[in-house]
């Protein structure tokens, strides 16, 4: 006879189950939206090589944790492995004796008080001094000042002093200190790249703060750290480490205004005439809509939709025809554009450098 099988019928709850799914093979590292995604979550957890200030202070607690943690876990099931043999029940011998019974030792009750004490107040010790460290660092006057909004399910990117925004996508001059402060626009979110430094929960109507100090070039992976809904899994983020030169370039053309290739004009006046503008803004003051990422220079990222797919033009069409196509539950909705219009707001963002 065969066992009833797993029939979800609400779609409601069969988008949640797919979403549980989703995230518990996203934690374990398995099977997230897409193969792309996959890649981007494997390449996040290397929490092994610290490659930045704060990260490193934590990696060496983490291992002075683990060796202690170790010592206690070996010394502990040596003992019961050496009692189960030395005390085993011997052939022949009489099952009817008792050993002797032993109530009440000073010396051992004592020692099994004070020993875990003494350690426990080691850790507590040397935890708070790495993060008193971290957290009363002096942030230098030239800092790089990045301020970070968590929204369902993307990261919205300020640079305050240079007067633009972006999304998903940090980038910083290697060897300098960068402040970040993090805020949340709807749910907690939690700030974690384990490779430049710890977790920092990102919090409504709250600014918490934190720093990086990235000692390598490259890009760093990360990820929202805290179950933030429907899309938590894929709500990627890169920090883009740079020499100071390419930094300097990529400044320069994130507060460029956006470029108006005359070849897609016709993507540019759908783009105008849709609901594209209440969402997404572009420039200073040409589209001011800031539910969805800026999209000023949009071509400038590697990927889309947080790190769902790689940044081509066929997966900003699929984007286009339907986002839930690729980003199931996702807060921008499948607009019902036509082919031509699909096409011409596709060729339209692609220009946008
Ligand atoms: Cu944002 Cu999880």
């Amino acid at each position: 006879m065969k066992g009833p099988a797993v029939r979800i019928h609400s779609p409601q709850l069969r988008k949640s189950a797919a979403a549980v799914a989703a995230l518990f093979a996203g934690l374990l590292g398995l099977q997230p939206a897409t193969a792309f995604a996959e890649k981007e979550m494997r390449r996040i957890t290397d929490i092994f090589k610290p490659l930045s200030t704060p990260a490193e202070s934590i990696h060496q607690l983490a291992w002075l944790t683990v060796l202690i943690s170790t010592v206690i876990f070996l010394t502990v099931s040596g003992l019961i492995v050496w009692t189960l043999i030395r005390y085993r029940r011997k052939l022949g011998e009489d099952q009817r004796i008792e050993p002797p019974q032993v109530y009440g030792s000073i010396q051992i009750e004592l020692a099994w008080t004070v020993i875990p004490i003494i350690i426990v107040f080691s850790l507590i010790l040397v935890t708070a001094r790495t993060v008193g460290e971290i957290q009363n660092a002096k942030i230098p006057e030239d800092a790089e000042e990045i301020r970070l909004v968590g929204r369902q399910w993307w990261w919205e990117i300020h640079y305050p002093k240079r007067g633009f925004v972006t999304a998903n996508e940090i980038h910083v001059p290697v060897g300098k200190v960068s402040h970040i402060a993090l805020e949340s626009a709807d749910v907690v979110h939690s700030f974690w790249v384990p490779q430049l430094a710890g977790k920092t929960d990102v919090i409504p109507n709250r600014r918490n703060e934190m720093w990086i100090e990235p000692k390598a070039e490259g890009v760093f992976f990360g990820n929202c750290a805290e179950y933030c809904g429907t899309q938590h899994a894929n709500m990627l983020l890169r920090v883009i480490v740079e020499s100071p030169e390419e930094y300097e370039k990529w400044l320069a053309n994130e507060k460029a205004p956006p470029v108006d290739d005359p070849s897609v004009a016709a993507g540019r006046k759908a783009f105008f005439d849709l609901a594209c503008i209440n969402c997404h803004t572009l420039g200073p003051d040409i589209a001011k809509g800031t539910f969805g990422p800026d999209l000023t220079h949009l071509m400038s990222r590697q990927t889309i939709g947080a790190g769902v797919v790689d940044n081509t033009y066929e997966n900003l069409r699929r984007w286009m025809r339907d986002p839930q196509d690729l980003k199931p539950g996702c807060l921008m909705p499948d607009m019902l554009l036509n082919d031509q219009q699909v096409t011409e707001i596709t060729d339209y963002l692609s220009t946008l450098k």
